[in-house]
């Protein structure tokens, strides 16, 4: 792995755990935090930018796994922007979903292969 891929899947990695710890410890009262959302968009644009790399490397990608993660990563993206913008819309369902969805993309990644 280039130091430049290793970069970017450090990034990745702490926007995410951001997007689980800020959501985990916001279930009660439900709220999301600004941190979430920047945890969200930086991680989504790090992993853009891995496949990116990947791609122009000689690694090559699992184009379905990603899609997958994807449309994941896109829906917590979309839920965390939606619950931080609407404070009264920030149900524990939806904090719980971000947190929930989170998990099923680290299980994602780390389980397929
Ligand atoms: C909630 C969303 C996501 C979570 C929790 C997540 C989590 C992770 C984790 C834990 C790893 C390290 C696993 C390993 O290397 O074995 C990883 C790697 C990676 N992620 Fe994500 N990810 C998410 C979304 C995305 C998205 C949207 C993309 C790209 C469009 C992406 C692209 C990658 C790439 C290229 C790697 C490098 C390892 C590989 O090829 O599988 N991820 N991700």
């Amino acid at each position: 792995m280039s130091t430049l891929s290793g970069v970017l899947l450090v990034v990745h990695m702490i926007g995410w755990a951001i997007v689980l710890g800020a959501t985990v410890t916001n279930l009660r009262p439900p709220r999301i935090v600004k941190g979430v959302t920047h945890g969200a968009l930086t991680a989504l644009v790090a992993g853009i930018l891995l496949v990116g790399v990947a791609e122009m490397g000689d690694r090559d990608v699992d184009n379905v796994k990603i899609a997958v993660k994807l449309v994941v990563a896109l829906a917590v993206t979309a839920l965390a922007i939606y619950g931080a913008r609407r404070e009264e819309k920030a149900t524990a369902a939806l904090v719980g979903s971000v947190a929930g969805l989170t998990v099923l993309n680290i299980a994602v990644a780390v389980l397929w292969r």
